[in-house]
């Protein structure tokens, strides 16, 4: 069952003493979690078959090695205990940050959402959500939240088309990626005002290129209500999500070159079944 609820918009920037506490206080030892939500599907019970494919599987996802591109999809268990999971991290994360992020994605859902049977996170460098319902190759817009800077642009209009020129352009390099990664970046600035913006956009890698350009359209047109004249926001959802800030926020230099191509599936141990792998090494797409 789709969700489609919307969480009210929370703030990107802090004031600054409060960014100062949370550097000082929070960063120190925690990525950033920007959002969680324990669906409310069903619940299981503690000793139950599907508490234990939900353990076995975190488990193979965060000591997966093998996966080097940022995208993870699985499933654990038979019939009604079967749970399935996607994980994606940023397109710009290497692999150790990637892994990590996993690994306290699922320890952090586990105990925030200890028995349901469905349940997302979102971290700035990686997502995770699991289902007792299929989820793979599946565009979800809900549930889906949005973040936005509380400074603001000058000459609205200006900015905002450029903006959205900007992420249409990235939404079709991201879109038509291959089943790793459907990820692009780029920045512009704008003609008479001279605004700079870097943005980001991302799918899953297992939606086709017409759902993950649909997906990303859908977020993008919730800028107006979201974003509207700020120097920053995000629209964030279960499939694809997009960021766009006033200063480069990503690491160029790992978006240029996709890792090298995973190992072919056969030598994957089952279960769980990992995503099969793509031929080529691409470079991501990089806006020109
Ligand atoms: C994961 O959590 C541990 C402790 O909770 C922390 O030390 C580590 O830095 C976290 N990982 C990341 C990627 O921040
Ligand atoms: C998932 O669990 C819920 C709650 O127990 C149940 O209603 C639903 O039918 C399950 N879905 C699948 C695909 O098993
Ligand atoms: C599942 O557990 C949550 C949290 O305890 C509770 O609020 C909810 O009503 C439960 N849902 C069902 C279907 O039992
Ligand atoms: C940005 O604009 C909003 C809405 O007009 C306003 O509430 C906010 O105070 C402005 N932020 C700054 C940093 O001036
Ligand atoms: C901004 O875009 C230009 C190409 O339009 C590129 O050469 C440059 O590296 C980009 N800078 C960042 C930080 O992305
Ligand atoms: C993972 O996703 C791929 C598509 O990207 C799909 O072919 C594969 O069956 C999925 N894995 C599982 C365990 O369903």
């Amino acid at each position: 069952m789709a969700m489609a609820m919307a969480i009210p918009p929370s703030k990107l920037l802090f004031p600054f003493f409060l960014l100062i506490f949370h550097l000082l206080v929070l960063s120190i030892a925690q990525p950033n979690l920007l959002s969680h939500i324990c669906s409310e599907n069903g619940n299981f019970t503690t000793g139950s078959d599907y508490k234990s494919n939900l353990n076995n599987l975190f488990t193979s996802l965060s000591s997966d090695t093998k996966i080097d591109y940022g995208f993870y999809n699985a499933s654990y268990g038979q019939n009604t205990d079967k749970v399935n999971a996607i994980s994606l991290c940023r397109g710009d994360k290497n692999p150790e940050t990637c892994r990590s992020c996993i690994k306290n994605s699922s320890q952090v859902l586990t105990q925030l959402c200890p028995k349901q049977k469905e349940a997302f996170i979102w971290y700035d460098d990686c997502m995770l959500r699991y289902s007792n319902r299929s989820i793979f190759g599946r565009m979800e817009f809900g549930p889906y939240f949005w973040m936005y800077s509380t400074d603001n642009v000058t000459e609205e209009n200006e900015f905002h088309e450029m903006l959205n020129s900007l992420l249409g352009s990235l939404t079709d390099l991201a879109a038509v990626g291959d089943s790793r990664r459907k990820f692009a970046v780029g920045n512009e600035t704008t003609k008479n005002n001279h605004q700079t913006m870097y943005a980001i956009v991302q799918c899953t890698p297992d939606l086709s290129t017409e759902d993950c350009g649909t997906c990303l359209n859908k977020a993008i047109e919730l800028i107006p209500k979201c974003c509207k004249g700020r120097q920053g926001g995000r629209v964030i959802t279960p499939s694809c999500h997009f960021r766009y800030e006033k200063d480069p926020f990503y690491d160029l230099a790992a978006t240029t070159v996709l890792p090298p191509s995973p190992a072919p599936l056969s030598v994957l141990p089952p279960p769980p079944v990992f995503s099969p792998p793509k031929a080529t090494a691409d470079p991501a797409p990089l806006l020109k």
